[in-house]
């Protein structure tokens, strides 16, 4: 399959909800999006809390490029690739550390914590002196900014405003980010998954797929949750879906002052009691920051900012982002990190990361990612990738008036609106050479 416009648009008819399974296998739809979605979007890197003193270090990827990402004497935020410009060979090994500068292991050349090659081995006698160091700097990620603590990274100068790109998701995301004074930190940490299936089985779920959460996840809730809570939920009124044109999604409860989300935590055990009882107690206080719509209603849930930044606000007594990253086109990893308000008590931050390891990471991750290494093996046949896949729930019943929420709001727990905006704006980013920047027309075209 030559993957030009014309066949990608074959393959993804988002507006009838109908796509290929080809672009979960194609090498060639894979090799675009490296191109034209990793290159060109803004790519999540790193928390400005992971950074607290000079020459303090991350390594993450953006697609498939080894990112490695430094905070500076001035608290700034720099990212380099992670790649010797003698030979290509990794400068920093390590995950993630602070160091005052960056040894190359093959040869020795020597970068400082901005990337300036500052000693190679020899210089007067390999190369007569005349290898001109200040040309052969580390590359870097040209554009760095952030958005209430998070930090992003985007190779394309003709991309748009990071706040431009997020448009509406802004507001949502600062349900997450700007609940109280001081926003919020990592709990240090990242925990790495590595799944056998295409990395948008992980970002179009988190987007918006509430569906699956009822099967999927049925034991583990039977588990961890209090039973006559989640009966009390009216699945059909009390939950929200968002879906913007920017391919970003949304979906989560809406039950106003976040009463059964908070009684739904308090079940399982000490920890989730006092994370509960914590949320109670700042329920009143983000509320008068934030507003009743996002202290209570869609705060609670999960999303995807496009392309592949996900995150589950509030859930289970814990609150992670998730970042999936492709290592190929039937092979990613789910990098989960905590994240916490900075101004909770230690002990609430404490008993958060340990409700992180029973859920996601103990339960939800493990039974979300059978279903895409299964689905990842599936794709292998031919007949599975000729067959398409039904991605039409709740197709002509989103609005984009909705009252409360902005971008196109569907007004129940069931929907595929959100998979399909994403899949629409991947499509743009896959056939446009030029950036796909929107109008604010077609912010509800
Ligand atoms: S590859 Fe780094 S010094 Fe040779
Ligand atoms: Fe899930």
């Amino acid at each position: 399959m030559a993957p030009s416009g014309d066949a990608l648009d074959s393959l993804v008819d988002w507006e009838r909800g109908l796509i290929s399974p080809e672009i979960f296998w194609s090498s060639e739809v894979y090799e675009r999006e490296l191109e034209r979605i990793f290159l060109r979007t803004w790519q999540f890197l790193a928390h400005e809390s992971q950074f607290q003193k000079p020459g303090d270090f991350f390594q993450t990827f953006i697609g498939n490029d080894p990112v490695l990402v430094v905070g500076q004497a001035d608290r700034s935020v720099k990212a380099f690739i992670n790649s010797c410009r003698h030979r290509g060979m990794k400068v920093c090994r390590a995950d993630s550390g602070n160091s005052r500068a960056f040894t190359c292991t093959y040869h020795g050349w020597s970068y400082d914590i901005a990337g300036k090659l500052i000693n190679v081995p020899s210089h007067a006698d390999a190369y007569y002196g005349e290898l001109e160091m200040e040309q052969w700097g580390l590359v870097p990620v040209p554009r760095i900014e952030t958005y209430k603590g998070l930090v992003f990274g985007n190779f394309d100068e003709g991309a748009p405003s990071l706040l431009e790109y997020l448009g509406d998701m802004a507001w949502y995301l600062d349900a997450l980010l700007d609940r109280r004074e001081g926003g919020t930190e990592f709990l240090g940490g990242v925990h790495k998954i590595r799944h056998q299936g295409n990395w948008k089985f992980a970002a179009e779920q988190f987007a918006g797929d509430t569906y699956h959460a009822l099967i999927t996840h049925a034991s583990a809730f039977e588990a961890t949750a209090d039973p006559t809570a989640a009966k009390r939920l009216n699945l059909a009124t009390e939950a929200r879906q968002y879906s913007s044109r920017a391919g970003h999604g949304l979906a989560g409860f809406a039950d106003g002052d976040n009463t059964l989300s908070i009684d739904r935590m308090r079940a399982l055990s000490r920890d989730h009691q006092l994370v509960a009882d914590y949320y109670a107690s700042t329920t009143a206080e983000v509320i008068d920051r934030l507003g009743k719509e996002r202290a209570g209603a869609l705060a609670f849930g999960a999303a995807t900012v496009f392309p592949n930044l996900s995150y589950l606000n509030g859930t289970i007594a814990n609150s992670s982002i998730g970042v999936f990253l492709p290592k190929g086109p039937n092979d990613f990893e789910n990098w989960r990190f905590g994240i916490v308000d900075r101004a909770a008590p230690p002990e609430v931050k404490q008993a958060m990361a340990r409700n992180m390891h029973v859920w996601p990471l103990g339960l939800a991750d493990a039974d979300d990612g059978e279903n895409w290494s299964t689905m990842g093996t599936n794709m292998k046949g031919v007949m599975v990738r000729r067959t398409k896949l039904n991605y039409q729930m709740g197709v002509g019943h989103e609005r984009d008036d909705d009252p409360k929420y902005p971008g196109r709001i569907g007004s129940q727990y069931y929907g595929e609106g959100p998979q399909r905006g994403y899949y629409r704006r991947w499509l743009d980013f896959m056939t446009s050479d030029a950036w796909p920047r929107l109008t604010p027309q077609a912010a509800t075209a």
